[in-house]
C-alpha cells in the first residue's frame, strides 16, 4: 500500500512537471509568444531591412553609404515620424505606419511585401535595438481636432502665420526650402539636412491634411524641424496646413516606375535583397542565363544599373 501511494505521488509529480513544461512551451503563453514574435521580427528584419539599417540597427548597412538621406540608426530610440509629443518615444502604431507607408522621396519604400503578421513583430524587433524602450514609456498621442473647412481666409491667415511663426527662417519666404537658416543644418546623427521644399507635393509624414497637422504639432525628433504644439493654437495649425497644401503644387520628376528621388535607389536595393533571398544567395544572378528570359534580364540590369 505504501508503495502504491509513493507510485501515485511520483505519477502526479511527473504529470505536474509535464503540465508545467507544456504551459511554458505553449505558444499562447505570453512569454513564449513574445519570444517567438521577436524571432520572427528578427527574420523579417534580416531579410528586408539590413541592407540599409544594418544588422545591429545602427543605420550602417552595406548600402547606406550610397544614400544621401541616411537610413535611421535605431539604437538611440530617436524617431522622426510620431503621433507623440516632441522628445517622446513613438507608439508601435507610428512605426507600423512608417513601415507600411514608407518615407516619400527617400530610399525607405513602403514595405508592401510584408503581411500584417510580419509588420508587428518587426516593430518589436526595432524597439529591441534601443534600451530607451525598456526604460521609458511613450507619451500619449496628440489629439488631432476636426479639420475646419478650407476657405480663402483660412489660407491667407495661414500665410501670415507662416511668416510670423518663423517658418520662413528655414523654409524660405516662398516655401522653397531656402530660408536664411537653411544652410549648414545638421540632424542629430551628424548628417547634413535641408528644410523641406514646401512647394513640392511630397511629404515624408504622409499626404493628408491630418498628417501635416500631426507633423507640425509633434515636430520631427532628431531634426531642426521643431514642434509647434504649444506655440500655435489648433486653428493656427490648421491654417498653416491649408496654406502649405495650397502652395504644394509641384510634382518632382518621376523616374523608373514612377518613383521619386532616392526611392529609385531604394527599389534597386530592395530588389537585390529580394533576389538574394529568393535564390538563396546570388547563384542565379552570376550566371548569364538560367531561368530568366532575356527581357527579364534586361529589366533587372536596367534596375540595378549595371
Ligand atoms: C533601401 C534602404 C532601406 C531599407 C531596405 C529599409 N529602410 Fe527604413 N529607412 C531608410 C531611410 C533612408 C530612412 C530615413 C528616412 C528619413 O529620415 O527621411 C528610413 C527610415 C525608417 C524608419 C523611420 C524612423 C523614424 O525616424 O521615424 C523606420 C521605422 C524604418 N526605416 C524601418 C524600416 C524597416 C522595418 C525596414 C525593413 C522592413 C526598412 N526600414 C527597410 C532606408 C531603408
Ligand atoms: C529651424 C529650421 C526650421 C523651422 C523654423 C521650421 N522647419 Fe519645417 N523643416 C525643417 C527641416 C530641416 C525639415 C526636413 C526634415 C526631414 O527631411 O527630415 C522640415 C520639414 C518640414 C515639413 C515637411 C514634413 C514632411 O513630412 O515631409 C513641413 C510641412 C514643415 N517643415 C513645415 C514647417 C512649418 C509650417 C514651420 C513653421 C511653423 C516650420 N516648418 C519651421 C526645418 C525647419
Amino acid at each position: 500500500m505504501r508503495r502504491f501511494v509513493r507510485l501515485l505521488f511520483v505519477f502526479f509529480l511527473i504529470l505536474g512537471l509535464l503540465y508545467l513544461a507544456n504551459e511554458l512551451l505553449r505558444t499562447d503563453n505570453p512569454i513564449a509568444r513574445a519570444e517567438q514574435n521577436l524571432k520572427l521580427g528578427e527574420r523579417v528584419y534580416r531579410e528586408n531591412c539590413t541592407a540599409c539599417h544594418g544588422e545591429k540597427g545602427d543605420g550602417k548597412g552595406p548600402q547606406a553609404d550610397r544614400l544621401k538621406t541616411k537610413p535611421r540608426d535605431f539604437t538611440g530610440g530617436i524617431y522622426k515620424f510620431r503621433s507623440t509629443p516632441s522628445g517622446s518615444l513613438p507608439l508601435d502604431s507610428d512605426l507600423a505606419r512608417t513601415i507600411t507607408r514608407g518615407v516619400r522621396g527617400t530610399a525607405m519604400l513602403a514595405q508592401l511585401q510584408l503581411s500584417k503578421e510580419e509588420t508587428e513583430p518587426v516593430v518589436q524587433y526595432l524597439k529591441s535595438f534601443s534600451s530607451r524602450f525598456q526604460n521609458e514609456k511613450a507619451l500619449p498621442a496628440i489629439v488631432i481636432p476636426p479639420k475646419p473647412p478650407v476657405t480663402s481666409s483660412l489660407i491667407s491667415s495661414g500665410k501670415s502665420e507662416y511668416q510670423e511663426a518663423g517658418c520662413a527662417q528655414c523654409h524660405g519666404v516662398a516655401g522653397k526650402g531656402d530660408g536664411p537658416s537653411a544652410k549648414d543644418l545638421k540632424d542629430d546623427w551628424g548628417s547634413p539636412i535641408t528644410p523641406a521644399d514646401l512647394t513640392l507635393k511630397l511629404f515624408k509624414s504622409g499626404p493628408d491634411p491630418q498628417d501635416l497637422y500631426r507633423m507640425i504639432s509633434t515636430g520631427l525628433n532628431g531634426t531642426p524641424m521643431p514642434s509647434y504644439a504649444s506655440a500655435l493654437s489648433d486653428n493656427e495649425r490648421w491654417a498653416l496646413v491649408s496654406y502649405i497644401l495650397s502652395i504644394a503644387t509641384r510634382e518632382k520628376p518621376r523616374g523608373m516606375m514612377g518613383l521619386v528621388g532616392e526611392e529609385v535607389e531604394g527599389m534597386r536595393i530592395d530588389m537585390r535583397a529580394a533576389m538574394a533571398g529568393m535564390m538563396g544567395g546570388r547563384g542565379m544572378m552570376k550566371r548569364d542565363g538560367g531561368m530568366m528570359n532575356r527581357n527579364m534580364q534586361e529589366m533587372m540590369k536596367d534596375m540595378m544599373g549595371k
